[in-house]
């Protein structure tokens, strides 16, 4: 059984409004795709990453991990599903049928590899895979579209969805193809799957596994990766 770690790396991050995609901004001492780069490629299930990138990004060449032998490039599509859709062809012929596909964000730089064992020992138990997660602590409203209450949504299990997110590689390619054909809404690899009518486990990972979207997420992050190496 081969873990393929897949990063989806070709959005442009519009709610950062900076110069250039979010990936490319400067975190800590490097490159935010750097940080999340080497924490993958330093764990030892990942003998290598397929990277999906905007076919015309000028900015890769400026990653520490350019000419990097253990990196699949391919091109990224018009949503997140479909950069990862192409990551998966593109290693379709190699996988066997026992293979798993760990499909992370590049935007969350802060993953402790505590996370990807978690998620790894979940799977080993759970045939039809997993993702990070965590608990809902906020009170959810569901609004209405003049932005007014509609009701309280019962949080008990509710999750906020996270990556990595690990799945069976040829099942993933299976049903991001027929949910992309039948133009379904799919935002992680997990709404796929349950479009499948799979119900992947859910593995609480730590809170501090942020996504960047906005500005002030930078900071954060840099906090966090701060802390790690104090
Ligand atoms: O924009 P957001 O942070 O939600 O994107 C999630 C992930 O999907 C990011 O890693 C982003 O680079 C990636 N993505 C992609 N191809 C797209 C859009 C987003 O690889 N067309």
């Amino acid at each position: 059984m081969t873990i393929w770690p897949i990063i989806p790396a070709a959005g442009v991050g519009s709610r950062m409004q900076a110069d250039r995609p979010k990936q490319y901004l400067t975190l800590a001492n490097g490159l935010l795709i750097d940080h999340t780069l080497r924490l993958l490629l330093d764990h030892p299930a990942c003998q290598q990453v397929v990277l999906a990138l905007a076919t015309d990004d000028p900015y890769w060449r400026g990653s520490e991990f350019s000419d990097d032998a253990r990196i699949l490039r391919v091109a990224g599509g018009q949503e997140r599903c479909h950069s990862v859709l192409n990551a998966l062809n593109a290693i379709l012929d190699q996988a066997h049928d026992d293979d798993w596909a760990l499909v992370h964000d590049v935007a969350r730089p802060c993953l402790h590899h505590s996370d990807i064992d978690a998620l790894l020992a979940a799977a080993q138990q759970h045939p039809q895979g997993a993702l990070l997660a965590t608990p809902t602590r906020d009170t959810m409203k569901r609004g209405n579209s003049e932005q007014c209450v509609q009701h309280t949504v019962e949080r008990e299990q509710l999750w906020h969805a996270l990556t990595p997110q690990l799945f069976p590689l040829k099942a993933l390619h299976q049903a991001l193809e027929q949910c992309l054909a039948q133009q379904l809404t799919v935002t992680d690899e997990c709404s796929a799957m349950e479009h499948m009518g799979w119900q992947p486990r859910l593995v609480e990972g730590r809170s501090d596994n942020i996504k960047i979207t906005r500005p002030a997420d930078l900071a954060l992050a840099e906090w966090f990766l701060q802390q790690r190496e104090a």
